[in-house]
Order: C-alpha cells, then sequence, then structure tokens
C-alpha cells in the first residue's frame, strides 16, 4: 500500500509517497482502509520536528481519518470489516491503510461522508473541550475566536453559536472573515488593518469580551487579552503564529482574568467519561444541522506533502482532506 512518509524531521518538501508493507493489526488495534484523512496544524508541526510530540523515524503523519474496517484483533468486540469508521490515530493517516487503538475508533453517524466524519472530531472536540469544560461560556457571553478561519477557528464560532454566544470572528484577510460570517459569526475583526483590542472593545460597548479563544499566539495574545472584560477567560489552544507570547501578569490581576489552558488530546485520558459526552454532544449537533464542518479542498495521496504544506503557510480556509484510495 501506499503512505506520505517522513524519513527525518525537517522541511515538508522532504516527504515522500512510497510503497510500505500494509500493516497487520495487533490484538486490540483495527486496521482501517482509509478513505479520508484531515490535515492538522500539528501535523506540518511533528513532521519538522517542532511538536511536542516526536514520533520515531521513519513514520507516516495524519491524525484523524474516516474509512472502513479491514480486520480486527483478538480483543476487539465492538467492530468487524466492512464497518465505517472514524479514527484518531496520532500518526499513520496519510496512507491507503493505517492502524487504530480500538479504543480510539468510533463508528462513522450513516448519514456522514467519509470526508466530512475525518474533519470532524479533532478540532471540534477540542473547541466544545475548550468552551464548556474550561471557558464556561455563558448563553448571551461574548466570545472572540482568533484564528478563526481555521480548522479549530470554524468550529469554535460554531459551537459558541449552539451555546448561545455572541461570536466576534478575528483573521487576517476580507476573505477569511466573509467564510466566518458565512458560519455564524456576528461580527467580525481584521487583525491586520484593524486594531484587535480597540475593535473588541469597541464592538462590545467598552464592556470587553468574556472569552478569547486563541489558537495563534503570536502579536495577537496581548491585544486581545487587554481587551477581555472584568472575570473574562483566555483560552490559550496553540501558537500557529509561531511564537509563544510572554504576558505581563499585571494584566491579569487588574481585571481578574484568567488564563486557561487547553489540551484537548491530554483530557480525553484525564476524563473519559466527559470526552464520550462531548462525542454524543457534538454527534447531536451534526444531526441536527447544528454543526457542520467546512471542507475547502481534497487532495489525492500523491498530494499530500502539499497539503501540508499550505496549512503551514496561513492558506487554509476551514479543513483539507486527504484521499488516499482515490
Ligand atoms: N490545545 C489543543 O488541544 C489543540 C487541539 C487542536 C489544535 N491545536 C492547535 O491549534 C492551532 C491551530 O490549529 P488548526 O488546525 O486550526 O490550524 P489552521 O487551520 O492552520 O488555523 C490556524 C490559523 O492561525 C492563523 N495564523 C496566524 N499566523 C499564522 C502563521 N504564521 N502560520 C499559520 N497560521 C497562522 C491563521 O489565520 P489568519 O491567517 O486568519 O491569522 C490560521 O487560519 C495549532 O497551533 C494547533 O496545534 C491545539
Amino acid at each position: 500500500m501506499k503512505a506520505l512518509i517522513c524519513e527525518a524531521y525537517g522541511p515538508i518538501d522532504t516527504l515522500v509517497v512510497t510503497d510500505i508493507l500494509s500493516p497487520q493489526p495487533g490484538p486490540r488495534q483495527v486496521l482501517i482502509e482509509v478513505r479520508a484523512a484531515a490535515v492538522n496544524f500539528p501535523d506540518a508541526l511533528m513532521v519538522q520536528g517542532l511538536y511536542q510530540v516526536k514520533p520515531p523515524l521513519p513514520f507516516t503523519p495524519g491524525a484523524e481519518v474516516a474509512g472502513i474496517v479491514k480486520a480486527v484483533g483478538d480483543e476487539v468486540k465492538h467492530f468487524k470489516a466492512g464497518d465505517r469508521v472514524i479514527a484518531l490515530v496520532s500518526t499513520g493517516g496519510f496512507a491507503q491503510e493505517c492502524l487504530a487503538e480500538m479504543t480510539r475508533v468510533m463508528p462513522l453517524p450513516p448519514d456522514m461522508d467519509f470526508e466530512t466524519g475525518a474533519a470532524l472530531v479533532l478540532t471540534y472536540a477540542t473547541s466544545l473541550h475548550a468552551l464548556k469544560d474550561c471557558g464556561h461560556l455563558q448563553p448571551g457571553e461574548t466570545l472572540v475566536v482568533l484564528g478563526a478561519a481555521g480548522g479549530v477557528g470554524i468550529s469554535a464560532i460554531e459551537i459558541g453559536k449552539a451555546m448561545g454566544a455572541r461570536v466576534i470572528a478575528a483573521a487576517s484577510t476580507d476573505d477569511k472573515l466573509e467564510l466566518c460570517r458565512k458560519v455564524g459569526a456576528d461580527e467580525t475583526v481584521n487583525y491586520s488593518t484593524e486594531n484587535l483590542k480597540d475593535r473588541i472593545t469597541e464592538l462590545t460597548g467598552g464592556k470587553g469580551a468574556d472569552v478569547i479563544y486563541d489558537p495563534v499566539g503570536g502579536p495577537y495574545t496581548e491585544p486581545a487579552l487587554r481587551a477581555l472584560a472584568w472575570r473574562g477567560r483566555l483560552l490559550v489552544i496553540g501558537f500557529a503564529a509561531g511564537e509563544i507570547p510572554r504576558i505581563p501578569l499585571n494584566l491579569v490581576l487588574l481585571k481578574e482574568r484568567s488564563i486557561v489552558g487547553v489540551y484537548w488530546g491530554d483530557s480525553t485520558k484525564h476524563d473519559p467519561g466527559g470526552h464520550i459526552a462531548n462525542l454524543q454532544q457534538l454527534n447531536a449537533w451534526f444531526a441536527a444541522g447544528v454543526i457542520r464542518p467546512v471542507v475547502s479542498e481534497t487532495f489525492p495521496l500523491a498530494a499530500a506533502q502539499e497539503a501540508i504544506a499550505k496549512i503551514a503557510n496561513r492558506q487554509v480556509k476551514g479543513k483539507i482532506v486527504v484521499l488516499p484510495n482515490d
């Protein structure tokens, strides 16, 4: 079978598609024919050796897939060959077949296609965990989403609206902000051309935002924090801009603001019950048409490297997906 291979940590253009042996499932593993594998920002960091997790080399990147079960290990009771599934795999997704631990596999809902299934869980589960469990977002509160047209950003807009918040989307181009409005943002800020702090303050009538969802970091975090209301919460999701901001803590003291870290992957281990409840909530919202992942582009496996470069270069709207068996 064909797979995208990272032989050595380094530039994204050194990734190659090559033939490797089909993997065999261990006792608690499921072998999946991958029909769609979503691209996430950490894939780009991981292949360059810049992510907190450094898989042993060589490895195949790709963290979330949807596909059809080909075979299962002896201890797997809930899945069988032919089942349509979604799986979180951390690595291995950009390949025609991949292995998943049985506890990380879930059924693909009957009314969901493979592309949507691959694009749903990582971003939407991150945003639901962030806004509900970490940010305690309340109906009627104002939520500001930075990097709002990206993968986690679009999911935060949709979930913020589903939780009853007023949502202000902030992004770098008008084109990206148009998409944010389309998926439900009430207001927008173009942080390439407008002053982020001043605009949030203006849009909230001087009060400031209640919750900031920040997957970007860099120069955007501090002005956003300065625009948080009394007892507002800044959710630290990631640092897509590349720089981890250093924040003067007087900004936190002065308005009893909170800075809250969000690490969805590990949170699922600390609170597996809460994770399952969140997945059920996402399925219910999807069935009701409340959330709808935006897949803006698909790529064949031969162009998976191009897809990863696109996300690293700030060129993606919503999610992009690799289709390894097309
Ligand atoms: N904490 C968690 O549990 C968790 C879970 C999932 C993802 N994450 C993190 O969340 C971040 C975003 O992930 P994602 O998949 O949503 O990525 P994405 O789709 O690429 O979105 C990131 C956004 O960041 C903005 N950005 C600003 N400067 C950038 C730069 N120099 N390069 C690239 N993007 C830049 C871009 O929006 P503009 O052009 O509009 O500024 C882009 O749309 C990543 O750091 C990822 O590791 C964290």
